[in-house]
């Protein structure tokens, strides 16, 4: 049994932000699209172990077959592995992944590997250790120490979240596929989202991947398109793939979108780009709602999801 929306999409994947704290400050940072809070401060309402495997537990009996675990920053939290342990073994659970700056990854990825995480998505905005150090404040050793050893972890795949920003990034990313073909990681190009990000930022250093599309187009030897996933382009080149993620005007994007996330402090939230329709499915939870209760929930928030761009405008 799988959830299917308004709109006919089925609810496949779920985002589970476990924190909102967060070690780096990447000045481009979605922040999963969550509101700027208390809790977004990272003085923090956060869902205990328990919150979050119950409500994971619930939406793999919805037919939600693949958890990411996000934050913030997930691995600052103390049992991120007994949250991963707990959800890896929910019958019907077919993928589990993180979404990592891979900061800690070097003393955690044999733990979480054994723990059952299946693989892991890495944010790594460009290999110049100066760009990098402006743009999240952090050591460009720490994150490839990391990737290094989610590799040999066996975290497969590990991808590479490159976000890419106008005039800051571009440039890097020819080294950035070389490094993606050299290592064994599929390299992500991922459009900046207006979300949570300052407007002037924005409209500075937003940069349509049109050219880089045309670009990898010439070069692949083969071009998938993954439906579930936003209908979003793989291209495979000779020992490397990149897929491209623009969701910016692009109604494709939003029509084969399969996700809901849940918040650091427990909401369901329907849309990334929105924070007018959440669920509050922890105050129930915390109330004592049943698992009857909480599925309710988690109908009314696929109910309220409806896609963000609607119109084709390219
Ligand atoms: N736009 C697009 N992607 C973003 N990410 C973070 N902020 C943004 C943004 N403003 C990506 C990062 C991270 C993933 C969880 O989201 O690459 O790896």
């Amino acid at each position: 049994m799988v959830l299917i929306d308004s709109c006919g999409r089925p609810l496949l994947n779920l985002r589970i932000a476990i924190t909102s704290k967060c070690n780096l400050q990447c000045i481009y940072c979605h922040k999963e699209g969550e509101e700027i809070g208390s809790c977004s401060k990272g003085t923090t309402n956060e869902m205990e172990l328990y919150e979050i495997i119950r409500i994971a537990k619930i939406s793999v009996n919805l037919g939600i077959s693949r958890i990411k675990i996000t934050g913030g920053e997930p691995l600052v939290r103390n049992d991120v592995c007994e949250i991963i342990k707990e959800i890896s073994k929910i019958p019907g659970i077919k993928d589990l992944s993180i979404a990592t700056n891979g900061v800690m990854l070097k003393s955690k990825a044999i733990e979480l590997k054994e723990c059952g995480l299946k693989r892991v998505n890495i944010s790594l905005p460009t290999l110049n250790p100066h760009t990098y150090n402006n743009l999240t404040n952090g050591k460009i050793e720490n994150v490839l120490s990391g990737i290094k050893s989610a590799i040999a972890a066996g975290l497969n795949p590990v991808k590479l979240n490159m976000v890419v920003l106008n005039n800051i990034n571009v440039i890097d990313i020819p080294n950035m596929i070389e490094y993606a073909r050299k290592t064994g990681a599929i390299l992500q190009l991922i459009e900046l989202d207006p979300i949570n990000v300052n407007k002037q930022y924005y409209s500075d250093y937003h940069k349509f991947l049109d050219d880089q599309e045309d670009f990898l187009k010439k070069k692949a030897f083969r071009i998938d398109t993954r439906r579930f996933m936003h209908n979003r382009k793989i291209y495979r080149l000779q020992g490397v793939t990149v897929e491209v993620v623009h969701p910016i005007e692009n109604s494709e994007f939003c029509m084969h979108c399969t996700r809901l996330r849940v918040t650091s402090d427990g909401k369901l939230k329907p849309c990334l780009m929105k924070n007018d329709n959440t669920v509050n499915i922890i105050g129930s939870l915390r109330n004592g709602a049943s698992d009857q209760e909480l599925k309710e929930l988690f109908l009314e928030a696929n109910q309220m999801r409806v896609p963000y761009n609607k119109e084709k405008k390219q």
